[in-house]
């Protein structure tokens, strides 16, 4: 059985609160409800407060608590300076799509501060300014390009000689009016305002799949179900789609430490570099506390995830000398679209009543509250200028996206190859508390030992399409290579694309050897 109370992963973020279920509500309506949202976080409950604003009856279910997914894994970074550089979202979207982009998120980052100011929500909301500076080995061009782009976009930017921080970070670029907060704190509060005004979250719900009839029909696990005249998945990447928008886009992981520092010692703000992957920073707490995010590789294909955070140690204390001991650090998962723009609107499957949001591209904050306000727009018939950039059944187009829709599909192809690899494994010897993979037959046995020495074996084979999950040492889950499906040690589904655990092979049997380190 899932455990509702574990986040999408094992390692805590600052934000984590256990409070976070205290807005439920425990019973599903048997009524036809307007909208049912599936996922708790930034998108599903942006969404629910602008339906329940325009007279909509809604049902947000989650698995888990509220924010424990992708949402309670960020760094909230509120920015409109997009990750995915706006020289090269005109490349992909052209100037009027990435001028469309620019105002989209900056018209998210206002509704964040709108409804913050509204419903009184003391998430901390305060707007800052944003730095990006240049990574070791790439040049000053890119940032002259950049610049360039993100006028044309209708940004306020300007170059820098350096950026405020205590180490020599070479030009950057400086955007105005970016902002930051604390997620779950804001994530609270929305959920408050959405009981208030009527809206039901109910928590511990679990999600099977959405019956395309009309009305629709959502099935829970256990066999309850839900009919609603529309349905939103804001799963961070959808649980109904089997493939169509699985090919659009690739799952990555990102890790984050915090580190003390002396308060007052760098300026309040937004840093990020131009690596591949980069760097991104903010202050938290009392401005005492440096968040230092990066190291993303694609999920379940790093052995050694653990290395990620050791790495961000290396880097921030090469920069930061001062700071302390590392006192945080988490991962959490990130959707990446071929074109760099999030997918936001009707799901390009039978029923037109159906929507999704995906493909967060790094901007979950503001892709989730952009959400908020362009599919209640769809859902209550009002014109929107962002629907057709975000059209989630838009053709992929321009060189680069071409480039990447093909590099991550040809990923995706070779992780299947992997049932092909020859040969039978012994069972290796793996250390309590972890796992591993091996071959039994034509079998992939995903073998877990837990703290007491028992181990427990499912099917390695992911039941979303088929490809082999890894073990993941930093988050102890099991993650799926192909689109980024995660599984608790025993198998529970922790993340879709897969609805359903993997398959269970045995009961607790002892571990057949001494406790050891793990392949
Ligand atoms: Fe698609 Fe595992 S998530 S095969």
């Amino acid at each position: 059985m899932y455990d509702p109370t574990r986040m999408s992963g094992e390692s805590l973020p600052l934000w984590y609160n256990q409070g976070a279920s205290e807005h439920t509500s425990p019973s599903l309506p048997t009524h036809l409800v307007d909208v049912a949202i599936i996922g708790a976080g930034m998108a599903g409950l942006s969404i629910a407060y602008h339906l329940l604003r325009a007279g909509k009856s809604v049902v947000v279910l989650d698995k888990g608590n509220i924010g424990s997914g992708e949402t309670g894994r960020t760094t909230a970074h509120i920015a409109n300076a997009l990750d995915d550089h706006f020289f090269m979202l005109e490349r992909m979207h052209g100037e009027e799509g990435a001028r469309l982009a620019a105002a989209s998120h900056t018209a998210a980052i206002a509704s964040i501060e709108s409804i913050a100011n509204a419903e009184d929500i003391a998430c901390a909301f305060s707007r800052v300014d944003g730095f990006l500076f240049l990574h070791a080995g790439t040049d000053r061009h890119e940032l002259e390009q950049e610049l360039a782009a993100a006028q044309r976009a209708g940004l306020e930017v300007d170059l820098l000689p350096h950026a405020p921080v205590p180490f020599l970070s070479g030009p950057a670029l400086r955007f105005r009016n970016q902002a930051q907060f604390h997620p779950m704190a804001y994530l609270l509060g929305l959920a408050k305002a959405i009981t208030r005004m009527g809206g039901k979250i109910i928590t511990g719900a679990h999600v099977t799949g959405v019956q395309e009839d009309t009305p629709l029909r959502v099935q829970l696990e256990g066999g309850e179900s839900l009919v609603a005249g529309s349905v939103v998945v804001a799963t961070n990447t959808p649980i109904i789609d089997r493939f169509a928008m699985h090919t659009k886009q690739a799952p990555y992981r990102s890790y984050v430490i915090g580190v003390p520092v002396l308060k007052g010692s760098i300026p309040r703000a937004l840093y990020w570099d131009t690596g591949d992957p980069y760097h991104y920073l903010r202050l938290a707490g009392d401005d005492d506390l440096l968040l230092v995010g990066g190291e993303d590789h694609k999920v379940g294909q790093d052995s050694s995830p653990e290395d990620c955070w050791a790495r961000l140690e290396d880097w921030t204390m090469e920069r930061f000398p001062t700071a302390g001991a590392v006192q945080f650090r988490w991962s959490g998962q990130v959707q990446e679209p071929a074109d760099g723009l999030a997918f936001i609107g009707k799901n390009p499957g039978l029923n037109p009543h159906v929507y999704i949001v995906t493909g967060d591209s790094g901007n979950g904050i503001t892709h989730g509250a952009l959400a908020g306000v362009l599919i209640s727009d769809l859902i209550c018939d009002r014109s929107n200028p962002w629907k057709d950039l975000y059209d989630p059944s838009r053709k992929i187009l321009g060189r680069e996206a071409a480039r990447e829709f093909v590099k991550e599909n040809v990923n995706v192809a070779l992780h299947y190859g992997q049932w092909l690899l020859p040969g039978d494994r012994a069972l290796p010897q793996i250390e309590p508390g972890h796992g591993a993979v091996l071959r039994r037959g034509m079998r992939r046995v995903a073998v877990y030992v837990d703290d007491d020495g028992q181990r427990h074996e499912c099917s390695a084979k992911c039941p979303h399409l088929g490809c082999i999950v890894a073990w993941n040492r930093a988050e102890r889950s099991w993650d799926c290579p192909c689109h980024g499906s995660r599984f608790d040690p025993y198998g529970h589904v922790l993340t879709g694309p897969a609805q359903r655990d993997l398959g269970r092979l045995d009961q607790e049997q002892p571990a057949l050897d001494p406790p050891a380190s793990a392949e």
